[in-house]
């Protein structure tokens, strides 16, 4: 199957790392117009075709059956997937909590970051994502269930403080309560100062960011990703 997307270029940059935006933000040049570094490449990743892979039709089929809780049509894109990754320690102690690891585009940036696989619990609600996961990585520990329950659902995996949980979860489909309860439950989980790295599509916070006793980092909008996103860091104070 064949249809035409942006997806990112194997040669792209971390969107933070690329200079700022000028001139048409649609992408598309004017003539004779030299298109800055981050136009370039959309404009490219633009002209090529992109082929739906395994991965993605898996997703979209466990889109259409559950969209509120897979929360995407497609994987996350490199840019995407490698900036969630970036704000992990791959020195720092201790396993790293992924919420929602879907087909594994953030747990393969974490790998590729020298998170040695063993360390990795992958919590996933979708069994077809859970044997996809055991089969591309046998050294991690997949645990099936509600990422929503997490200090009961890791209580037998975790024995040490976790140097990080990346949570690629909806989370802004899920009542405040609900998403205050999870980053409290995730940061008793953590050691002090890991980060709970979380993406969105929406430009706001998923926490608000100035509640009580919790420090809140954004990420520059990751325009390569399609739809583009943010990725928040949250850290006890
Ligand atoms: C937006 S997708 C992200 C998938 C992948 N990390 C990526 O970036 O492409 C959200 C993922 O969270 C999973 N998920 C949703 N609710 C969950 C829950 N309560 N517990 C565990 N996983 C959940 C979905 O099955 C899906 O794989």
């Amino acid at each position: 199957m064949v249809c035409p997307r942006v997806a990112p270029a194997e040669s792209d940059v971390l969107t933070h790392r690329l200079p700022p935006a000028t001139g048409d933000r649609r992408g598309s040049p004017r003539h004779g117009q030299v298109l800055p570094m981050r136009n370039q490449s959309i404009a490219r990743a633009a002209k090529r075709p992109f082929r739906l892979g395994t991965d993605d039709v898996q997703f979209l089929r466990s889109w259409i059956e559950k969209p509120l809780a897979t929360g995407a049509v497609m994987p996350s894109g490199r840019a995407l997937a490698r900036t969630m990754a970036s704000y992990v320690d791959p020195e720092s102690k201790g396993p790293v909590v992924e919420l929602g690891p879907g087909t594994g585009p953030v747990t393969q940036a974490l790998v590729d970051r020298g998170v040695d696989p063993s360390r990795l619990v992958l919590v996933e609600f979708n069994p077809t994502f859970c044997r996809m996961l055991r089969t591309r990585y046998p050294t991690a520990t997949v645990v099936q269930g509600d990422a929503y329950r997490l200090r009961r659902l890791l209580e037998s995996y975790i024995r040490e403080p976790a140097a990080a949980v990346v949570s690629s979860l909806p989370l802004l489909t899920k009542p405040l309560r609900t998403r205050l309860r999870l980053i409290a439950d995730a940061l008793t989980l953590m050691a002090t100062d890991a980060p709970f790295v979380q993406f969105t599509y929406a430009m706001v916070p998923p926490i608000p960011k100035s509640y009580a006793g919790i420090r809140t980092e954004a990420s520059p909008p990751i325009w390569l990703n399609l739809p583009p996103a943010r990725v928040w860091t949250y850290r006890a104070e």
